[in-house]
C-alpha cells in the first residue's frame, strides 16, 4: 500500500504558524510518529508552496499510488488547476484540513478539491491525516 501525503502552502510552518488554530507540533514530528504507527504502509510526504509543483507531484504519483491525502492549504479555495489535476489522475484523493474550514471565514467554505475528491476530513487537527489514512486502509 503506497500512500502520499501532500501539504500545500504555508504548511511547512506548522508548529510556528498560528498555533491556536494549527497546533504546536511540526508536521515532520507528526509524520515520524505516523510512520511508526503505520509501519506496514509505504508512506511518503511532500510539501510545496508552489501550485505547479503540487500539480506535478499529483501527475507523478497519480497512476501508481493507492491513495493521496491532500491538504492544499489556501489553494483549496482558489485552484481550479489542482482540481483539474485530481480529475485527471486515477489515484483517489482525500481532502484534509487541520481546522474546521466551515466554522471559519466564508472564503474557506469554497473548495475546488472537494468535487473531485473521494471524501473530505476537516477539523480534527493533525488527526485529520490519520483518519484519512485509516479510510484508505
Ligand atoms: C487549512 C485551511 C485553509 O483554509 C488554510 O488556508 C490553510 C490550512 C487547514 O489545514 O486547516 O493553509 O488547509
Amino acid at each position: 500500500m503506497k500512500i502520499l501525503i501532500i501539504n500545500g502552502p504555508n504548511l511547512n510552518l506548522l508548529g510556528k504558524r498560528e498555533p491556536s488554530i494549527y497546533g504546536s507540533l511540526t508536521f515532520e514530528e507528526f509524520f515520524v510518529s505516523l510512520k511508526k504507527k503505520y509501519a506496514a504502509v509505504e508512506l511518503h510526504y511532500f510539501q510545496s508552496n508552489i501550485e505547479g509543483e503540487i500539480i506535478d507531484k499529483l501527475h507523478e504519483v497519480g497512476f501508481t499510488y493507492n491513495g493521496i491525502i491532500l491538504n492544499a492549504g489556501a489553494y483549496t479555495h482558489t485552484s481550479i488547476a489542482i482540481g483539474d489535476a485530481i480529475k485527471g489522475i486515477e489515484t483517489p484523493v482525500i481532502e484534509v484540513h487541520i481546522s474546521n474550514v466551515y466554522s471559519r471565514e466564508e472564503f474557506r467554505h469554497i473548495s475546488y478539491i472537494a468535487p473531485n475528491a473521494k471524501g473530505i476530513i476537516a477539523g480534527f487537527g493533525l488527526q485529520s491525516y490519520e483518519l484519512a489514512l485509516e479510510s484508505f486502509l
